[in-house]
């Protein structure tokens, strides 16, 4: 799944890595909604962060979850939009709703998967420096 995005943010030369632990614990979650989840956020960030920017998608064990965090270098989202980027069919760029067929329900989709996994979703961002989406889902010996 990650390849193809390499190769997608190749093509804009935005360097994707990841930094995933070997011998990582199983979770419980619904494969198919959780890599959606990872679609639309690493679709995001290629979207959102300029030629020669970087993605990261990070996955770190704690004791009852492992957290998912995916940052970029782009473009960042004002504090005050924080709050609506999750609502349906909300896009801070107004005029980017003929493009591409993206209609702003990429996060309100993420949220929602979360929500089925009684999980939140947790945002970081910087204007102009950066954005980090993270997620936690449950160990399978802890539930
Ligand atoms: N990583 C990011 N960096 C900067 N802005 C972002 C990032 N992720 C999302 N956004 C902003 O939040 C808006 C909503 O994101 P969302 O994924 O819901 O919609 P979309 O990507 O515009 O469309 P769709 O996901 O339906 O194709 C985006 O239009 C963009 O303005
Ligand atoms: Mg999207």
């Amino acid at each position: 799944m990650i390849l193809k995005f390499k190769l997608k943010a190749g093509e804009k030369q935005i360097a994707l890595s990841t930094e995933i632990e070997k011998d990582l614990p199983l979770v419980h979650a619904d494969i198919g909604l959780i890599e959606r989840v990872l679609e639309n956020l690493i679709e995001n960030a290629i979207q959102n962060t300029p030629r020669d920017g970087a993605i990261r998608l990070v996955l770190t064990p704690q004791k009852e979850d492992i957290t998912i965090q995916i940052s970029d270098t782009g473009s960042g989202i004002p504090a005050e939009e924080l709050d609506h980027i999750f609502d349906r069919f909300y896009q801070l760029d107004k005029s980017r709703k003929a493009d591409q067929g993206h209609s702003g329900l990429g996060l309100a989709i993420t949220k929602k998967i979360l929500e089925l996994h009684d999980r939140s979703i947790n945002v970081v961002s910087a204007l102009g420096s950066g954005t980090t989406f993270s997620f936690q889902l449950p160990v399978i010996s802890s539930v």
